[in-house]
């Protein structure tokens, strides 16, 4: 038996996908009835091609729709996955929210800040829950930090992202026909993706401000471009991204992203400084923190100071795992009517998207610090916040 929840999914693509695996799962567990699917491509919908993505799918009870608007209109859905480019949400949010339907946005809700603030008004007015797809927030390991850290203040925090241009054959938007990349790989490019910092680094730029229970004060940039004579194959997202963050809390935050064409490397590395200690994420996530007397009257080794803050083994906080624990968390949130069990709302999560869109901003004016409060209000950045396509 399904749940009572009537959940839709709206854009039927490489994360879509992966959503409809974990509302599958949360089917067959009685927490919600997938109800509905929306794509404007026949071919997203048809059961052969689905089934190659998700195990145990069925189309038996699921009303297809070619568009957002019409699943709105359908009232068979009580809340909606919107999972689509960011440079293609033209109101539906809002519409949705109108109609009191629950709103789970994938990152990032918009490349946009005024269509944002406008989703974020129509969210608020009609009292709707809302999350958005941040789902590192929903790992076990990434958890234990956060929750160590609740009662510490974060001075530092650096994360460095290796990773590489994704290759044909991962998306589903027909981008081809839109204007768009002609090999779909819409993440390569600026007018899709809004950079790598604003599709991809957004997701670090967020976790560091649930780790440290913080928000971006302020942002300064600096990015390296892509030759342009690679763009054609390569996308003209910059290559590499230097952002650093200043939290409200006096805390500084540095995001190295690095987004390489025919490099197949992915790596990372992480620090996090508190007052008295260093966390890495080790097998284990650990603190090296001294909890003696101090000074000691003689340095201690690092095994004497290294405390577990969450025993591995830790699977990738991207991964299926925390994609279902997303949904299922937001889902129960609206069923058992508590919020707390939602890890963001959408008006929390604007500080994240604000800070990556300013990041943009600074480095287009040379390294320039953007104060994110301003870059929301002030008449000197209304330009940037405008959606040209509006
Ligand atoms: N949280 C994560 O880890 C994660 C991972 C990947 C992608 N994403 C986000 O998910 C969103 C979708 O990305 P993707 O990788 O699935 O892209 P994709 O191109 O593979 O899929 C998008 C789907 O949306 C459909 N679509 C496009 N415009 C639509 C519209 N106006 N109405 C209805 N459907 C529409 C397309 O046909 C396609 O099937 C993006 O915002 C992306 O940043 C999040």
């Amino acid at each position: 038996m399904a749940g009572s929840l009537r959940v839709g999914l709206v854009g039927v693509g490489q994360r879509g996908l992966q959503h409809v695996q974990s509302l599958v799962e949360m089917q067959s567990d009685e927490i919600v009835q997938l109800a509905a699917l929306a794509d404007p491509y026949p071919e997203n919908l048809e059961d052969s091609k689905i089934n190659r993505f998700v195990e145990g799918y069925s189309s038996a009870n699921i009303t297809m729709f070619d568009s957002a608007d019409a699943m709105i209109e359908s009232g068979l859905v009580d809340a909606i996955w919107f999972v689509i480019p960011p440079n293609q949400h033209k109101g539906e949010i809002e519409r949705a929210a109108e109609r009191e339907i629950a709103i789970f946005a994938e990152k990032p809700q918009s490349l946009y800040l005024e269509d944002i603030i406008s989703q974020d008004a129509a969210i608020t007015k009609a009292g709707v829950p809302s999350t958005v797809g941040f789902q590192m927030r929903h790992d076990r390991g990434y958890i234990d930090i956060h929750n160590y850290l609740s009662d510490k203040w974060v001075a530092a925090m650096t994360m460095i992202a290796e990773g590489a241009v994704e290759g044909h054959g991962v998306k589903h938007t027909r981008t081809e026909e839109q204007g768009g990349p002609s090999n779909r790989v819409w993440t390569a490019n600026r007018a899709w993706s809004g950079t790598s910092i604003v599709e991809a680094g957004i997701h670090q730029t967020d976790i560091m401000r649930y780790w440290s229970d913080d928000d971006v004060e302020w942002v300064r940039a600096t990015y390296t471009d892509r030759p342009a004579e690679l763009h054609d194959t390569e996308g003209d997202n910059p290559i590499a991204y230097t952002v650093t963050y200043g939290m409200k809390k006096g805390g500084v935050a540095n995001l190295l992203f690095t987004k390489p064409a025919r490099s197949y490397y992915n790596g990372r590395f992480d620090y996090i400084i508190h007052t008295h200690g260093t966390i890495k994420l080790e097998d284990d996530f650990v603190d090296y923190t001294f909890e003696g007397d101090w000074p000691p009257a003689e340095n201690p080794t690092l095994a004497d100071v290294r405390k577990v803050v969450s025993p591995g083994p830790h699977y990738s906080a991207m991964g299926r795992d925390s994609t279902r624990g997303i949904s299922q968390s937001f889902a129960e949130s609206i069923s058992e009517n508590d919020p707390s069990k939602r890890l963001n709302s959408f008006n929390s999560s604007i500080n994240s998207l604000a800070s990556v869109l300013a990041a943009n901003i600074s480095n287009d004016l040379d390294g320039e610090k953007i104060v994110i409060d301003e870059f929301i209000n002030d008449h000197k950045y209304a330009q940037y916040r405008k959606n040209p396509n509006r």
